[in-house]
């Protein structure tokens, strides 16, 4: 099967995104058929290279050569790019080689952010791996890397060549690391009508268990409506915020945890969503049956939508070993408000909010007092 899911036409970049069940067994071939080229720069996820027995770092196959991308928020930042900025140019690449990204959300946004910037700016593949990145992170071309001060505040705009989805990697991936792509597809269901959250009522339980053909359409789905809000605002200046539902408040729950793995990002973005519900439903925006709605649907899917949940998940696959964060004295510190103003929709100290005033009809709604989201969030554990 081959199924362009879409070709994206921004105002200077035009790309397509393929949903090819199967294509994984054989994706050299399949980059190779999508977007040919003389030389091939595969940035790998370090877990995905090692199970499908993907050569060393820097070795060369053919025409291709790996880099191996370490997985995980801790490394998605500025030493993990110059490390493999200098072994791409060491490696001699030039301004034909195709960056081809294989891997989750981390290496997908690392390898976005070297594709962008090296000779400014190689051609890029995504092949996401992992849900999170099929239904957002591998479309739409943001990419960059965490700093001390927050997520994702040095990174460009660099538009894919090709994004190449099979959803059988997915069979692989840890069951937590799979329920957390979840909670984007529930994000990005909250942000079109409600015939697709509807449809994923529905299919719940077969989401929950992986079944290819609730995937499909779940994949397919959010990288339409993903791509109809990227083609209209590629530069995230208006229309493209709104996909950041739920985001605000999750990368301060993310950014409290410490980034170490307690508190994956889908689950943060889970809680996230759970709380820029409640929070409108509160100030009169939203209904509270739709509020009831999302929070049933996060909970059927096997995701916290209570910030105490966050950081105690057990998984017995991780080696993460940390005590779960204290909640209450993290959201007491100034450290909640600074994360909270630190994001990049607020402006002068006022915080900028994404909030649901309907299924399909979601809105940036701004000035919001900082220390007053933080209480909201405290006496919402
Ligand atoms: N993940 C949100 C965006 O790409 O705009």
């Amino acid at each position: 099967m081959n199924t362009v899911i879409l070709t994206l036409h921004g105002p200077e970049h035009k790309y397509t995104i393929y949903l090819r069940p199967g294509a994984g067994a054989d994706w050299q071939r399949a980059v190779a058929d999508i977007v040919p080229a003389n030389r091939y720069l595969l940035l790998a996820d370090d877990n995905m290279a090692a199970h499908l027995a993907l050569p060393a770092d820097g070795e060369r196959f053919g025409n291709w050569r790996c880099l191996r991308v370490l997985p995980g928020e801790e490394h998605k930042n500025l030493d993990q790019y110059a490390s493999l900025v200098n072994a791409a140019l060491q490696g001699g690449m030039d301004r034909d080689t195709v960056l081809v990204a294989l891997g989750g959300g981390v290496t997908g946004d690392i390898a976005g952010f070297v594709a962008g910037t090296l000779l400014r700016g190689v051609r890029l593949v995504q092949v996401p791996t992992t849900l999170l990145a099929m239904v957002d992170s591998s479309v739409g071309g943001k990419n960059g890397v965490n700093t001390p001060a927050g997520k994702n505040l040095v990174g460009t705009f660099h538009q894919p060549a090709a994004v190449l989805i099979d959803p059988s990697f997915l069979d692989t991936l840890p069951r937590r690391e799979y329920r957390a792509g979840l909670a984007e597809v529930v994000k990005t269901a909250v942000l079109d009508n409600q015939d697709f959250f509807t449809r994923l009522e529905d299919t719940a339980p077969a989401l929950a268990a992986g079944d290819h053909a609730a995937l499909a359409d779940a994949i397919s789905t959010c990288c339409w409506i993903k791509g109809s809000h990227v083609m209209t605002d590629e530069k995230d200046t208006g229309m493209r915020q709104l996909l950041n539902l739920g985001h605000t408040f999750g990368h301060v729950l993310e950014s409290l945890a410490g980034f170490n793995g307690s508190v994956v990002h889908g689950e943060a973005v889970s809680v996230g969503t759970v709380l820029a519900t409640d929070f409108a439903a509160r100030h009169g925006f939203f209904d509270s049956d739709g509020a009831d709605r999302i929070r049933a649907l996060l909970a059927r899917l096997g995701l916290p939508t209570r910030i105490a949940e966050l950081g105690r998940t057990a998984d017995a696959a991780s080696d993460i070993d940390v005590s779960p964060p204290d909640w209450q004295a993290l959201l007491g510190s100034d450290q909640a408000v600074r994360a909270l103003v630190q994001d990049k929709k607020s402006s002068g100290g006022k915080v900028n909010l994404v909030l649901p005033h309907g299924f399909g009809d979601c809105r940036v709604d701004k000035g919001y007092d900082a220390v007053t989201v933080v209480r909201f969030m405290r006496d919402n554990i």
